[in-house]
C-alpha cells in the first residue's frame, strides 16, 4: 500500500504525547517556528532578486557586519514567536539583550524561552550558498507570573526540551528533536508544506569527512593540529575528505548524513573559539546526541557547560561519535 507522506504539522501533533510535559504548547511553539521558516525561506530564495543583499550598515553586538537578511530573519522569528501565548522570552544572536514577552493576560503566564541564531552562515548569502536558522527551547525556571529573567536563558544545554535548525539549501529542510530522536522534513515549495523525508536521522559512528577552517591552522592548539595531521595521514580509511562550507548548519547537516566531524577550536586569536554556546553549540549538541553523535569543547560535553553570559563562545567539536572521541584523545595528550 502506498502511504501519503506525513507533514510536519501532522508529525508534531502525533508525537506530542511522547513529550514529557503537557504539550499542545510545545506543538504550537514548533508550529510558529515552522511558519517563520517558510516566510524566511521565501525571502532567502529571493535574495538574488530583490535589493536585500548587503550589509545594512550596522554591526551586531559581536562587532560583525550585520546583513540585511539577518535583520529580516531576526524580525520574522521574533514576530511569529511573540504572537502566541507560549514564549515568555527570546534571546537572539542579533539582539544585545533578551526580549521579555508578556502573555495577553499581562501576567507572565508563558512557560518557554527560545534562543535563536536567525541566520547562520550569513557571509554565504551574497554568493548563493546555503544558510540556516538554529533554535533552542527551554522551560523557564523563574516562577510563572513573573517577568522572564536572565537565568531562564543561562541553563545548561542538557535542560533543552527541543532544538533544531532550518537549512535553506538546494531544498529547504527543517530538522528538529524534542528529545526523542531527530527527524528531518523537506519543504515542498509549490504547496508550502514540510514533509517527513528523513525519519530518525543518525550520525554514522565513523565518518571520513572533516570540516574545519584550516586557514586558522597556525593559531590552533597543538592537539587540534595533531588531529588534523591524523586526518590527513595515509592509513586505513585515511586521508579523510575535507569539506567546509562556512555555515555551521550546512556543515553539520552534511556530516550527519554522510558521517563526519566539525571543528571550530579555540585559537591564539579567539581563546574561546567563535561559535556561541547558547545559539549555536547547545542546539547542535542536542541534535548530535539525539542522532547518536557527540559534541564536546575538546574536553567536556558541550551540554554540561554552565553558561554565564548570553553571547558566550566556546570551542566546538561535533559529529560522528568515534571521530569526536579521537579528537578529544588528541587534545588530552597535549
Ligand atoms: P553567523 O553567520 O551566525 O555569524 O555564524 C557563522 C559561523 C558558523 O555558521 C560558521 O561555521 C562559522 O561561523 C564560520 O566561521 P569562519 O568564517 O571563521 O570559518
Ligand atoms: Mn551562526
Ligand atoms: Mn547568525
Amino acid at each position: 500500500m502506498h502511504h501519503k507522506k506525513q507533514t510536519l504539522g501532522e508529525f508534531i501533533i502525533e508525537n506530542q504525547s511522547a513529550f514529557k510535559y503537557s504539550s499542545g504548547e510545545l506543538s504550537s511553539l514548533l508550529n510558529s517556528l515552522r511558519l517563520a521558516a517558510k516566510v524566511v525561506n521565501h525571502e532567502v530564495n529571493n535574495a538574488g532578486l530583490v535589493d536585500i543583499i548587503g550589509a545594512v550598515g550596522d554591526t551586531n553586538i559581536q562587532g560583525e557586519d550585520q546583513q540585511k537578511l539577518d535583520v529580516y530573519a531576526n524580525e520574522k522569528f521574533i514576530q511569529t514567536l511573540t504572537r502566541r501565548n507560549i514564549v515568555c522570552g527570546i534571546a537572539s544572536e542579533e539582539e544585545d539583550d533578551f526580549i521579555t514577552i508578556n502573555s495577553q493576560d499581562e501576567s507572565h503566564q508563558n512557560k518557554y524561552v527560545v534562543l535563536i541564531d536567525p541566520l547562520d552562515g550569513s557571509s554565504n548569502i551574497d554568493v548563493n550558498v546555503s544558510v540556516g536558522t538554529i533554535f533552542s527551547i527551554y522551560r523557564r525556571i523563574s516562577p510563572i507570573g513573573t517577568p522572564v529573567k536572565l537565568e531562564d536563558f543561562l541553563q545548561k544545554g542538557s535542560e533543552q526540551v527541543a532544538a533544531g535548525y532550518i537549512v535553506y539549501g538546494t531544498s529547504t529542510m527543517l530538522v528538529y528533536t524534542a528529545g526523542n530522536g531527530v527527524n528531518g522534513f523537506t519543504l515542498n515549495p509549490a504547496i508550502g508544506s514540510f514533509y517527513l523525508s528523513h525519519p530518525n536521522m543518525q550520525f554514522p559512528e565513523y565518518g571520513t569527512i572533516y570540516s574545519v577552517n584550516e586557514g586558522n591552522y597556525i593559531h590552533f592548539p597543538q592537539g587540534i593540529k595533531n588531529y588534523i595531521k591524523y586526518c590527513q595521514e595515509e592509513e586505513g580509511d585515511r586521508p579523510y575528505t575535507s569539506r567546509y562550507i562556512g555555515s555551521l548548519v550546512s556543515d553539520f547537516h552534511r556530516n550527519m548524513i554522510k558521517g563526519g566531524i566539525y571543528l571550530y577550536p579555540q585559537s591564539s586569536k579567539n581563546p574561546n573559539g567563535k561559535l556561541r554556546l547558547l545559539y549555536e553549540c547547545n542546539p547542535m549538541a542536542f541534535l548530535a546526541e539525539q542522532a547518536n553523535g557527540k559534541a564536546s569543547d575538546g574536553f567536556i560535553r558541550i551540554m554540561d557547560i554552565e553558561p554565564n553570559e548570553l553571547h558566550q563562545r566556546v570551542p566546538f567539536i561535533c559529529g560522528s561519535k568515534h571521530m569526536v572521541e579521537k579528537a578529544e584523545a588528541f587534545m588530552k595528550i597535549t
